[in-house]
């Protein structure tokens, strides 16, 4: 049986995910900051399907050592790992920063990025066993607004909503570049853009933004017709992907040509560089 390891799995496209995978046969591995939610989480999957086995880990992606300890936990303990979603992200309703870091980009590139390093180990084992490991990342068309120059940097005066594009941007980069270090191991890397969705996601927007995301609301697609990509990527068989697309960015379910000059090898190379230091 295959196991999947998913991020902010108790609310919106990650609880969507999680069910939809326990209904595909795959065991799943909860990650989740708040143990309550996460409980709650744990017993909705398990009820989508009770002959998997659905476990829950707790860490928050800002406390790189709760990272650590996680992956440390899920290396002991499990003997494979097919699958990892790092779907777990959010929209800043104001600018704060972790190390000098602006805050939602430290929680959604540099934790899933120091997430998926501890796992490295367990996730090639898996690999040279099965030759099929998939690692994807929730991006966003909000990618389309992001900038390298601006990542790592305090930029004390930087708006919420371009700190977001740049988180996206950022995760877009990171499988892209994970997709190359992986190359030839059995481990195939995307990231996807879900549509916009009706989840807790923008629920703190304040201002203008915020009053998009409420108005929106009617509009947009359930949690469930939003996690399809990522579930496509998770399932999907390697051939119906493409073997060409390993490390493409993909929204319903098909590769999609990116816009952003920063979206190169090098840039993707240079973001890898520089948040090796935080493993
Ligand atoms: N909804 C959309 O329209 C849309 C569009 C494009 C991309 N996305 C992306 O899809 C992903 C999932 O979002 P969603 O729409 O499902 O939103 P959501 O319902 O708000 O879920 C976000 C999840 O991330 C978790 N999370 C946030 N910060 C965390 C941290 N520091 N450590 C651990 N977990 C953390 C949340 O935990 P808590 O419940 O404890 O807060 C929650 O489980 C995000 O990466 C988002 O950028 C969403």
């Amino acid at each position: 049986m295959k196991t999947a390891f998913i991020t902010g799995a108790n609310s919106g496209l990650g609880l969507a995910t999680a069910r939809a995978l326990a209904q595909r046969s795959f065991n799943l591995i909860l990650f989740c900051r708040d143990e309550k939610k996460g409980r709650e989480a744990q017993l909705a999957v398990q009820q989508a399907n009770p002959a998997v086995r659905v476990d829950l880990v707790l860490a928050d992606l800002i406390d790189l050592d709760t990272v650590r300890r996680v992956a440390k936990e899920i290396t002991e303990t499990h003997d494979r790992l097919d699958v990892l979603v790092n779907n777990a992200g959010y929209t800043p309703s104001k600018i704060e920063f972790v190390d000098n870091i602006e805050k939602s980009f430290f929680a959604s590139h540099v934790g899933h990025f120091v997430l998926t390093h501890h796992l490295l180990d367990l996730l090639k084992k898996t690999a040279a066993e099965t030759g099929d490991v998939r690692v994807v990342n929730l991006s966003s068309a909000a990618y389309l607004g992001g900038n390298t120059s601006r990542f790592f940097r305090r930029i004390d005066d930087l708006s919420p909503l371009f700190a977001y594009c740049d988180d996206k941007l950022a995760n877009l980069l990171f499988a892209k570049e994970l997709a190359k270090q992986m190359a030839g191991m059995g481990i195939t890397s995307y990231s996807v853009h879900p549509g916009a969705v009706r989840t807790n996601f923008g629920a703190d927007t304040p201002g203008f933004l915020g009053k998009v995301f409420s108005l929106a609301g009617p509009l947009m697609r359930s949690p469930g017709k939003g996690a399809e990509t990522s579930i496509f990527m998770a399932a999907a068989p390697l051939k119906a992907i493409g073997e060409r697309n390993n490390g493409a960015y993909f929204a319903d379910s098909a590769p999609k040509t990116t816009h952003n000059r920063d979206i190169t090898d090098e840039k993707a190379a240079v973001l890898w560089e520089k948040s090796m230091p935080f493993v």
